[in-house]
């Protein structure tokens, strides 16, 4: 995070603590949270997406990056809405205090449990995704006696990930409804049939992890070229348009992401060019990013457990670093070949770097936490290790695999930390094992 740094001696301080009297109660692994951080990321979205008077815009933290009680109420107080993609994160949501008027429901296969419940208790916006869901939450709100506010997800033809995006090829995933095969139109059309629900505006998301704003402006084209085919062939001017989350950040020194402001700049163009030129009015507009404002405010903090040299071809060596956690708490590197860096936070060392693997300790040579790092070559057994930009999708994708206790998240504010998620226990873990 951003307050993140050394001391003299070596010690990693986050939010002003030093990282080994944070981690000496809870132990380790544990995810520490600059709330501060957090606080200010969320800011700069809401702020810099809320500086032309002429052009509306709400930002949604998406949760699914990482929430809980604390979190959902950070993101109420600086003003921004939220999107909930499952039960779990919705009574979450609720708990905190969250007005459901400013909540929006994603998934494509809510069940209609999910949607009794979104609807009973008033969700602002429910982004529909299926022909199946628009009959069904126009059923639960009929029989609710309510009319429910929904978005269409659409699939703009467009798959942008990190430096690069696809225009045309992305139409054979599981999410929305097609643009170009006209079952967008239709799902508008439907929606706008059913007297129980009333039709917000259309929604795209088009990725994660970008940096690129050439992605965004390609499916704004398509997505507003459809916006004004509602209007002149169904005279319904929707009041919204929602662009998705994907907000790249920097996980290694290499990526530079762009500042909120800058895109707020640049989409706010995209948009505003782009409705001046089909003649319609610029909606209400939305985004949702999740990792851009949670990523870079959390760290894991590991302890060392055992360190091993390993031959390479060609003479090399790398030192493989076990700590103890690993694929449990940090998923990423396993599944998306992901690159995280990581530094030594409990000491300072004057050995030579070495070439080092961070390690799990879990059943598979796939439980890779950082690929490659250069570490003191004294790096021992006791270290502790901390891991940049963990905070999103990590927690949020933590497992029990091999019954590993999911780490506990730790939020420092203004020189004092509180568990905000406590560690779970085997107790928690045997509670669902009835015998
Ligand atoms: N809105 C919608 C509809 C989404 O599906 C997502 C992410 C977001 C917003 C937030 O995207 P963000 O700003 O956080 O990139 N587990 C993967 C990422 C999956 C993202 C799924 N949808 C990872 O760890 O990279």
């Amino acid at each position: 995070s951003s307050s993140a740094r050394k001391d003299d001696d070596g010690v990693l301080h986050v939010g002003g603590l030093a990282v080994p009297d944070l981690v000496a109660n809870v132990n380790t692994p544990a995810y520490l949270l600059d709330e501060d951080d957090f606080r200010a990321r969320a800011r700069a979205f809401r702020d810099g997406f809320a500086r032309r008077e002429d052009v509306h815009w709400d930002v949604y933290y998406a949760g699914k990056a990482f929430l809980c009680t604390a979190v959902a109420r950070w993101v109420a107080e600086e003003g921004l809405c939220l999107d909930v993609c499952s039960d779990g994160e919705l009574t979450v949501a609720l708990r905190a205090g969250t007005d459901p008027a400013r909540i929006g429901y994603h998934g494509n296969n809510k069940t209609a449990m999910e949607l009794r419940r979104a609807v009973d208790a008033g969700v602002g916006r429910i982004i529909v995704d299926s022909f199946h869901e628009i009959e069904r939450v126009a059923d639960v709100a009929r029989q609710l006696g309510v009319t429910q506010a929904v978005m269409v997800r659409v699939t703009a033809g467009v798959e942008a990930h990190t430096h690069e995006f696809i225009a045309t090829a992305h139409e054979d995933q599981k999410f929305g409804f097609s643009i170009s095969s006209g079952d967008a139109f239709e799902a508008a059309s439907r929606v706008l049939a059913e007297t129980s629900l009333e039709l917000r505006g259309l929604h795209s998301h088009i990725g994660s992890q970008i940096f690129d704003t050439s992605g965004w402006e390609v499916a704004a084209r398509r997505v507003l070229a459809l916006h004004a085919r509602i209007a002149t062939e169904r005279g319904a001017v929707l009041p919204e348009l929602d662009l998705g989350g994907g907000f790249g950040i920097a996980y290694t020194t290499q990526d530079d992401p762009a500042a909120p402001a800058t895109l707020a700049e640049e989409i706010t163009r995209i948009v505003t060019g782009e409705c001046a030129a089909l003649g319609v009015d610029v909606p209400h507009l939305s985004i949702e990013p999740g990792r851009a404002i949670v990523g870079p405010a959390m760290c894991t903090v590991y302890t060392v457990g055992t360190v091993k040299e390993v031959a390479l071809d060609g003479g090399a060596t790398r030192t493989y670093v076990s700590v103890d956690g690993g694929m449990s708490d940090n998923l990423r590197t396993a599944l998306y070949d992901a690159d995280y860096s990581c530094t030594l936070a409990s000491r300072a060392s004057a050995a030579a770097p070495v070439l080092a693997r961070v390690v799990g300790k879990h059943c598979e040579s796939g439980d890779i936490v950082v690929k490659d790092e250069f570490l003191p070559g004294d790096i021992a057994p006791g270290d502790l290790v901390a891991v940049p930009a963990t905070g999103a999708y990590g927690r949020s994708m933590a497992s029990n695999y091999n019954h590993a206790l999911r780490p506990p998240v730790v939020a420092v504010k203004d020189g004092a930390a509180r568990v905000v998620v406590r560690r779970e226990t085997v107790d928690d873990l045997l509670a669902t094992d009835l015998g």
